[in-house]
This record gives C-alpha cells, structure tokens and sequence, in this order.
C-alpha cells in the first residue's frame, strides 16, 4: 500500500492540531437531536411496506444503468409526477442526491457572462456545482437583500448576461430563512432568476411542502431544489421548474447523466414519502408542536440570545471555540442526548455552535432536560 503524501498529511496534522480533525462516528442510541428525519419517516414501517408493494410489480432490483440508457424505470415517471403535482409545479426530475441535483443544476445552467449572486451561508453543494461551472459568482451578505441589490445594480451596468439568485428556504447550519416574499418581488422587478434550495423545509414548513409553496410563490420561482434525505426520510433529490427546464437538465447536467440511477426500491421510497405527507399529516403536527415548545423553554431559560432565532427545525446555540463546543457536546452526549458541535469550515471560525435538529417524536419532557443542561453548561 502506498502512503498518503506529505503534504497530505500535513493537512491533516493541521486538522488534528486544531482540533477540528473529522471522523466517521457510529450511530448512536442517544436520543435524537441530531438526525435530519424531521418527522421519523426513517422510522416507519410504513414507508418500507409501501415502498415494498410498489416494487413488487417490477422485475429489478438493481438500476442498470443511467436513466439516459437502461435505468429509466417505469417508477421515476410516477414518483416525478406525484411530486410535480404534489408542489403545484409542471415539472420534477429526480437526481441522486441533493449533493448531485445542486452540482448538475449550477454547473450547467448558468452559462458563460452570466452571473450568480449567492447568499453567503450557502450549502457546499450549490458552491461546488457553481466552482465547475462557466459563470461568474459572488456573494451578498446572509439574509442582506440591501447588499444583493447594490451587487445586482452595479453588475448591470456593465453587463448583459443572466443574473441568478439564489438562497435556501431554511439555511442548514443556521436554520433561520429569509424574507422569500420580499426577495421574489426583487428578483421579478430586476428580472433575474430566483433558485431556492428547499432540503431542510420540505416536510416541515407550510403545510410540508416547504416555504416557496406555503407562500404562493411558485410563479416567481425559476428552480426549486428539494431533497428526499432529511424530512422524507430516504434518499435522492428532485429540481422543480419548467418542462422546458427539466428538458435542458437532463441533456446538460452532467451529474445526471454521466451516473447509474437511482435503484426502483429508492424510488418508490420517495414515493412512500409522498404518500405519509399527504395521508399522515400528524407528524407534522407534533414537530411543529415541538418546534414551538422549543422556543417557549428559550425564553424561559433566558437563552434565546445564544440561539439564531429560527421557526425551522433547526436550532443552533453559537458557542464561541472549538474546543469550548466540543466539551459542551461531549457532556450534553454523556448525558444521553444526541447533539452536535458544527465546526470550522462548515461555519466561519469563531461562530462554531451546538446544532439541535427538532423531530415529531422529540419529547417534552426531552427538550426540557436538554435546554436546561445548556443553561448550566453556559453559565458555567
Ligand atoms: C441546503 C442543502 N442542500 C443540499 C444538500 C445535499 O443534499 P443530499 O444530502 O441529498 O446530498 C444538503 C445536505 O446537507 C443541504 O443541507
């Protein structure tokens, strides 16, 4: 076996001096504020036993092959049209994964003299999809509409190209979401093309069709990206838009052409996933209940300014250093509960943070217990 170069090393030397070295944990069995199965789809029997029956009619297992060759099962067609229609959309095409649907969809659809104007919390994926793309990008400041503008006007005055924007519904690592309304009406009246990332908002806001949905935007919409691995419970990802749109990704979106697709039992996963939105909306409920009662035991522990105010399912407490959120993660997981330390670079140095993820089966009396032993770990 060959070793890893030196200057590969290093990099992880630097890593583990740092203390920011990642590692490949085992689940655990503590009590789950960590998982993006928002609403226990994961969970349920249910979604497998749909699932099941609905392969059960098809001959494969396997996919056999890109969807543009072999792999184009009859179950993409239904599961794209449920989806479709379940979002009030013309159009949904499934990718592999959110990671795959935002490289596919960035790196080919911006083109050369065009430009990209992207929120700066970003998911890594649409910053990776954008790096192999042609166009130009730049940042505007989180949730800074003011800032996008001053960007976007003076761009324009000496460009001519496409101008794309693009933010998350429900910011991942925040949780917090921006004014959709006021940025779609800006996108509409400077004639540029709105992208929203949905992966954390499908399930859990609006009525589980996420934000852009819930506020009646659609028509201001160019794209929407939602994933099937956080709140649905299983695996994929599909882009919302246009027949014409779905038509461009699927001759020029490389990550979805150039890979084997998804296997039929994923995708009459999703549909399961569909069918529990739609059939079982209790869940819903008791996450937004939670979600709620979250935020009532902030204000009564006095913690609300540690917090970033979020409605999502996604609650983020900054505790400034590495070292300080590691040990404060550490003790809360001793204690039995499944919390999280978010690290440099997936946040800026100095904003490192505890990242509580809200489910429909969360307890009350679990999301008291936790919040109270962060009161205590803070003020110690
Ligand atoms: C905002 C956002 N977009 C895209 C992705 C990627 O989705 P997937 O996990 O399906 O690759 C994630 C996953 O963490 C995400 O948080």
């Amino acid at each position: 076996m060959k070793e890893l170069p030196q200057n590969l090393l290093k990099k992880l030397q630097d890593r583990e001096a740092n203390d920011s070295l990642r590692r490949l944990l085992q689940q655990s069995n503590l009590i789950d504020f960590s998982s993006n199965d928002y609403l226990g789809f994961a969970r349920q029997n249910k979604l497998q036993d749909i699932a099941d029956s609905l392969v059960s009619h098809n001959n494969l297992n396997g996919a056999t092959g890109s969807r543009l060759l072999s792999g184009n099962h009859n179950l993409y067609a239904t599961a794209e049209s449920t989806i479709a229609q379940f979002h009030n959309q013309e159009s949904a095409l499934i990718f592999n994964s959110g990671y795959n649907a935002n490289i596919g969809f960035f790196s080919s659809v911006p083109q050369r003299g065009d430009v990209v104007f992207y929120d700066e919390l970003i998911h890594a994926s649409i910053r990776d999809g954008l790096a192999m793309g042609l166009a130009k990008k730049f940042n505007f400041k989180h949730n800074n509409f003011l800032d996008l503008e001053t960007k976007v006007n003076r761009w324009k005055t000496t460009n001519t190209g496409a101008v794309f924007v693009v933010t998350e519904s429900v910011f991942s690592m925040d949780g917090d979401s921006p004014d959709l309304v006021a940025l779609a009406s800006f996108c509409d009246s400077n004639n540029t093309y709105l992208i929203v990332d949905e992966a954390h908002a499908l399930g859990v806001l609006g009525g589980a069709g996420g934000l852009v949905q819930a506020l009646e935007i659609q028509n201001s919409v160019f794209a929407q990206i939602i994933t099937f691995g956080k709140a649905l419970g299983c695996h994929g990802a599909a882009v919302l838009g246009s027949e014409a749109l779905k038509n461009y990704l699927v001759n020029f979106a490389r990550s979805l052409i150039y890979t084997t697709a998804l296997p039929p039992h994923t995708v009459a996963l999703i549909q399961a996933g569909y069918t529990l939105l739609t059939e079982e909306t209790e869940h819903l409920t008791k996450l937004q209940n939670n979600i709620s009662y979250f935020k009532s035991n902030l204000i009564n522990l006095g913690l609300n300014s540690i917090f970033i105010p979020s409605n999502s399912a996604i609650h983020c407490c900054i505790v400034e250093g590495v070292s300080k959120v590691k040990k404060m993660a550490s003790q809360l997981q001793q204690q039995g509960f499944d919390v999280k330390p978010i690290l440099s670079p997936t946040v800026p140095l100095g904003k490192e943070r505890l990242r509580f993820c809200l489910h429909s089966y969360n307890t009350a009396s679990e999301i008291e217990t936790v919040l109270k032993l962060v009161s205590e770990l803070v003020n110690l």
